[in-house]
């Protein structure tokens, strides 16, 4: 039930803390660390290389998943929209591992996939929110979210959820390997969680934003580099799909070769600057569009920001910023739908779940 919310979006986007200590709370042994089932542990070790399948929002987490695993456990990850797939697969590894991301467990373009890859006879594991779905029963091992009923057609505590257990993962797999991730994950997942508080106390100001960038607007741009292209690429996308603005997320370095004819007097740029390895390019980026008229809106993190930026996000360790700096941009697709009339929670000509190929 939705309560005194307006809308399941607000209160899941609300839930986003909750989760996160509930999930810490799920992945977590007697003796206070982070565990996973030793079969699925044993499987990613056995791989040689991870495929992540999965479509929309959970793509998206799969993108930045490949981030965790890759930089904590080391083991190559290729992901994958689970529509292209089935008739443009890759030339796989000797021993893959196939990890299926879904809020759902019922995306039929994933479940074509599986079934694909059972018959091949690979293992697969499925990370979803909903136990004894499709795609859970249908794999081998099953990681869940703990989200919750997420009921609002646009996903948002899925998505942290997602790259929370995704975090998880790989630190447990790098353990495994003998591997530091060099920080302690459930201090800093509890500092995510903690974070997140703060922005979800903090929607006054980004309905502010939301109004002064995108109540007019017939477009607009996200923009990040490396794991801030991915959350760009999930703002984007939150913000099309309720409010029918045409928003698309780029590469901050890729904008010069194309896409910057479109910016034009008041284009809505929304920049990412939550890497400090990438602060000052990401900065130029925005200088470039700027010239060409865009009106831009700088979100970035405690310690990286700057007079210019428009809202700065609580400092959590660089990995991790996703978790949090997309909760800004689910707000502001959210007023930017409610400032529009659009129906936030049931978008027109989209469904919570596709069953359909
Ligand atoms: C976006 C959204 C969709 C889903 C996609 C996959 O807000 O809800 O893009 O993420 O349809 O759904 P699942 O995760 O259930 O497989």
């Amino acid at each position: 039930e939705k309560g005194t919310y307006p809308h399941y979006m607000l209160k899941e986007i609300d839930e986003q803390p909750a989760v996160m200590r509930k999930i810490i709370q799920a992945y977590q042994n007697d003796q206070g660390e982070l565990t996973i089932d030793p079969d699925i542990i044993y499987a990613m070790n056995n791989s040689d290389r991870v495929y992540i399948i999965a479509a929309g929002t959970s793509y998206h987490a799969g993108l930045v998943g490949k981030q965790f695993i890759e930089k904590m456990a080391r083991i190559p990850v290729e992901v994958h929209i689970s529509s292209e797939f089935g008739y443009n697969m890759p030339l796989l590894s000797e021993k893959p591992l196939f990890v299926f991301i879904s809020q759902s467990g019922e995306t039929a373009d994933s479940r074509a996939v599986l079934v694909n890859i059972k018959e091949k006879g690979y293992q697969a594991l499925t990370i979803t929110n909903v136990p004894g779905s499709t795609l859970s029963r249908e794999a081998d091992h099953t990681l869940l979210l703990h989200a919750g009923p997420e009921i609002a057609v646009a996903s948002t505590k899925a998505y942290t959820a997602q790259l929370a257990v995704l975090a998880i993962l790989a630190e447990v797999t790098a353990k495994s390997r003998n591997l530091d991730p060099g920080f302690d994950l459930i201090h800093e997942l509890g500092l995510v969680a903690n974070a997140m508080e703060v922005l979800c106390d903090s929607k006054e100001i980004i309905e502010h934003i939301s109004r002064e960038f995108l109540s007019v607007t017939r477009n607009a741009f996200f923009i990040g580099r490396g794991i801030d292209y991915y959350v760009g690429l999930e703002g984007a996308l939150k913000l099309k799909e309720i409010s029918y603005i045409q928003a698309e997320g780029f590469a901050g370095g890729e904008l010069k070769h194309g896409t910057i004819a479109l910016i034009e007097e008041g284009t809505p740029v929304i920049a990412l600057a939550t890497q400090e390895s990438v602060n000052l390019s990401i900065r130029g980026n925005v200088k470039e569009v700027v010239a060409r008229g865009a009106n831009p809106c700088i979100i970035s993190m405690k310690g990286l920001n700057m007079d210019e930026d428009s809202f700065v996000i609580p400092e959590v360790h660089e990995l991790l910023t996703p978790l949090i700096s997309v909760v800004p941009l689910q707000i502001l697709a959210y007023y930017a739908a409610l400032h529009r009339d659009c129906d936030v929670d049931k978008p027109r000509n989209l469904a919570k779940s596709v069953t359909v190929e």
